[in-house]
């Protein structure tokens, strides 16, 4: 029997036999590719070379490449074969061989090498594809007759990009697992017929119209999923009942105290948590973060799903992190990743969890009572607004909120939630489209895979003689362009810093003896190709002549020491606050820096400066900063900190500073520390869950940030009449002389409020006997004239009280009756009779109730009126 880890071998090393290289999965977060959230199957990360967007160094690879599919997440544990995280297994060819390769390669690695039975197996194909079917037949002699059509045999990573018809091979596992319905054949959704392998034979590209064009060459890609084959070759009902799984699944019941295959129920539940605990380990592992958009949502759901499946299972103490020490067991000599980035994993997991349980109580309590009010109305749709708010006050995925109804029978009205969301999503689309750079045109994107990478000559010098290779107005092909023209233009090599790793792009101006234009923007393309964004401010650029291509100083050497300085504060935080902080975003501009990082609580003042402590001795020091090119394995082993989660090239650069610092890094920095000038933190906070940002400054830019510091303590001591170095104590000593007068004034107006309240007394007057004060009277607001009513109220021990007062254009109201009930009046209806006549309304208690009105010119009005209202109460 095979264990999964030697199925993985064995299938790469067939094809390495093979004349294919062997790659390391890529990582699950596509490199370059808008089209795509996650890696959904082998060849997404071939996709250029199929495209020959890049050509491609090896004409075959094999990997076994980690995968996320969520489209079926539903499905997982339901059926033997859903996954939302595997491994898929796959031979490529780019333009190399094709049909007449793969399919007996195939034929033979699962007769031959696997001995599987012919006899077991099926081939389906295109319908249209009669050369497969010839060469199934033929050269890997499989029976015809056990080959059939299938019209949905076409494959595509997603609705644009690489395709091609394919062809699949499937394995009868008996008639006790079929469905036993009459029509049960190859394609059934039941267990019975399992896929095993999808032969892709990628020939077309299809773009946004859904218009298919022949691909320059014809490659093959293939694909036959893991867990899959470990299922059949281990002879085990599921894909959960693999070596692949079953410890996880094992120790997820050994935590819920229960065992597994006992009951259907808590199976499922078992099946949920072990899939969903393992995609989120290597998501994680791939420096996915949990947030709530793109595939930082998918990770978050996913994550979630787990959390309340093992909630099913009885498991209340936190437990993903003991899980994934499982996984990482299991798959970490495979994934090193798992090992390598295990703080950021565990730090997540652990933050996530605690989140969304404390979210999960409040929000299922406000869920419970929505549900309790839909049952008592006999309702049976959630509200889609409801839905949304869940989402976004509580973090509820929308299909968690639709499982959680569905147990009560009731669902989600998606349609009124689509719209809510989609309102969302509208707003916040409109603010990246503005970002986004304008698509590009055809004869664009065929120039800049000509020209391939501008060789950047702006590490040691900022100005250089260039050619200009190509000139494009608006998306199109030029020959030449004049004053006033906003153009692209791509030179045989560059001085100016495209922007990419945080730095900001170099400005600066183009020239030759008649023209000039000004950069306005440099950005690195896919190819390496870098675009050049100008206006022409005099005369005319032609293509093929030579332009003196000068980048801005003053803002380049600011820029630099920005970068610099960067690096020093990533390796003081890592001194000062461990190993576990990892940069996560950066900007550096010529006015200063911002690092994004992770770290799980506020730093204290004692943190920020021996931060800026050790930054600023490292400066003084005047270390050396030296930048090597070397391999990826090199910069590995030499400790240079990556950043996480970003792809590199084979060769990157190291750089350097004395012993304190080594970073990947493309940027330009300076020669040695000294340079930096004095870094000062300006700011510290959180940007989101076990995320920081530091704000700081550097060289002249410290100097300006202290100069106006300077200015605004000299302004302040000047508004003092004080020294600046007594600033703080006059200060000090004003706030509390303000504290003193506060304190009269308020004391002040209680007084003047007393006073006036006995001076009202004497304008008691009497309605039917009954004692009745009404007036209006100076208060600021609503509390002021309760105050004063409660006070009134006290020295009118039986009677009726309405006061009135205007305020700021507002009206209130307030009126008493006591003792309650007094000849059955009730305060409430009286000061309603009162407001209306200022256009208001209230109501209140029978013995005390308040109001607004909203004619402030009414309120004498309104009092003088108040006999008469009374009378009309009491003589009811
Ligand atoms: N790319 C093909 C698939 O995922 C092989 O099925």
């Amino acid at each position: 029997m095979y264990t999964g880890n030697e199925l993985r071998d064995m299938f790469r090393k067939y094809f390495e036999e093979r004349g294919h290289k062997i790659l390391p999965s890529a990582s699950l977060i596509p490199k370059d590719d808008p089209t795509l959230l996650l890696t959904v199957a082998g060849m997404v990360p071939f996709k250029p070379y199929f495209q020959r967007r890049v050509e491609p160094p090896f004409p075959r690879a094999t990997t076994a490449q980690k995968c996320v599919r969520t489209p079926d997440l539903e499905e997982v544990g339901k059926t033997a074969r859903h996954h939302t995280y595997f491994e898929m297994l796959g031979n490529f060819s780019f333009g190399d061989y094709f049909k007449n390769e793969a399919i007996p390669w195939a034929w033979e690695y699962i007769t031959q090498v696997l001995k599987i039975p012919a006899e077991k197996l099926w081939v389906t194909i295109y319908p249209e594809d009669a050369e497969a079917k010839s060469i199934w037949v033929e050269k890997a002699g499989v029976k015809p007759e056990r080959i059939v059509g299938d019209p949905e045999n076409f494959w595509a990573a997603g609705p644009t990009g690489p395709c091609g018809p394919c062809s699949e091979i499937y394995i009868d596992l008996g008639e006790t697992r079929g469905c036993g319905k009459p029509g049960c054949s190859v394609g059934c959704d039941c267990d019975r017929f399992l896929e095993i392998w999808n032969l892709v034979f990628m020939q077309y590209n299809r773009d946004e119209a859904g218009v298919l064009t022949p691909l320059p060459k014809q490659n093959i890609d293939t694909g036959m999923g893991l867990e899959r084959i470990a299922s059949v070759m281990q002879g085990v009902e599921t894909n959960f009942d693999t070596d692949l799984f079953r410890p996880i699944i094992d120790f997820v019941a050994g935590l819920a105290g229960i065992a597994y295959k006992e009951n259907p129920k808590s199976d499922l539940a078992l099946k949920v948590v072990a899939d969903h605990t393992r995609a989120v380990s290597f998501m994680l592992a791939d420096g996915i973060r949990p947030n709530n958009e793109g595939r930082g949502y998918v990770l978050r759901r996913i994550l979630r799903r787990a959390v309340r499946y093992a909630k099913l299972l009885g498991i209340d103490k936190p437990f993903l992190e003991s899980v994934f020490r499982i996984i990482q067991r299991d798959y970490a000599h495979a994934y090193p990743e798992l090992k390598e980035n295990e703080n950021f994993i565990v730090n997540h997991l652990n933050l996530e969890e605690k989140n969304f349980q404390a979210t999960l109580e409040q929000g299922t309590q406000m869920l419970q009572e929505k549900v309790k009010g839909l049952l008592e109305q006999g309702g049976t749709v959630l509200a889609g607004t409801d839905a949304f708010y869940l989402y976004e006050t509580y973090g509820f995925p929308v299909e968690l909120t639709e499982e959680m109804l569905e147990e009560h029978g009731l669902a989600v009205d998606m349609p009124s939630f689509q719209a809510a969301a989609e309102e969302h999503r509208q707003r916040a689309k409109e603010q990246s489209q503005q970002m986004r750079a304008v698509s590009e045109s055809p004869a664009l994107v065929q120039k800049v895979k000509q020209l391939g990478i501008t060789p950047f000559v702006g590490y040691d010098k900022i100005s250089s003689m260039a050619n200009i290779e190509g000139l494009f107005v608006a998306g199109e092909e030029r020959q030449d362009a004049g004053e006033g023209e906003e153009v692209t233009i791509f030179l045989s090599e560059t001085p100016f810093y495209a922007e990419s790793g945080g730095q900001v792009a170099d400005g600066g101006v183009l020239r030759t003896s008649r023209a000039e234009a000004r950069v306005l923007d440099v950005k690195k393309g896919v190819t390496g190709t870098l675009y050049h964004r100008a206006q022409i401010v005099t005369g005319v650029l032609h293509v093929g002549e030579t332009v003196e291509a000068v980048a801005d100083q003053t803002n380049r050497l600011a820029t630099t020491r920005h970068h610099s300085a960067t690096h020093l504060l990533q390796a003081a935080l890592r001194s000062v606050l461990g190993e576990h902080v990892q940069q996560a975003g950066s900007l550096v501009t010529p006015e200063r820096l911002r690092f994004d990082f992770t770290h799980f609580s506020p730093l204290t003042p004692d943190d920020l400066r021996a931060v800026e402590g050790l930054i600023n001795e490292a400066v003084l020091k005047n270390m050396p900063v030296e930048a090597t090119e070397m391999s990826l394995d090199e910069a590995k082993q030499s400790g240079a900190t990556a950043l996480f989660g970003e792809k590199y090239g084979e060769t990157v650069r190291v750089v350097k500073m004395g012993t304190f610092s080594k970073e990947l890094c493309g940027g330009t920095h300076v020669q040695s520390t000294g340079e930096i000038g004095m870094v000062k933190i300006l700011s510290e906070g959180g940007i989101g869950a076990g995320l920081r940002r530091i704000e700081a400054v550097a060289g002249l830019e410290t100097l300006a940030y202290l100069r106006s510091l300077d200015e605004q303590v000299s302004e302040v001591a000047q508004l003092l009449k004080a020294q600046p170095a007594d600033i703080g104590k006059r200060v000090g000593g004003l706030v509390a002389q303000v504290k003193d007068l506060e304190r009269e004034l308020s004391h002040l107006q209680a007084k003047l409020s007393k006073n006036e309240a006995e001076g009202l007394l004497s304008r008691v007057a009497e309605v039917e006997g009954i004692p009745v004060l009404a007036a209006q009277v100076q208060a600021s607001d609503m509390e002021g004239l309760r105050q004063m009513a409660d006070l009134l109220r006290s020295k009118l021990p039986t009677g009726v009280l309405v006061l009135g007062a205007v305020s700021e254009g507002k009206v209130n109201f307030v009126t008493a009756v006591s003792p309650t009930g007094l000849s059955g009046l009730h305060a409430g209806q009286i000061i309603k009779e009162v407001a209306k006549i200022t256009g208001g309304g209230g109501g209140g208690r029978p013995d005390m109730a308040q109001a607004g009105g909203k004619d402030p010119s009414k309120v004498g009005e309104a009092i003088d009126r108040v006999p008469a209202i009374l009378r009309g109460f009491l003589q009811k």
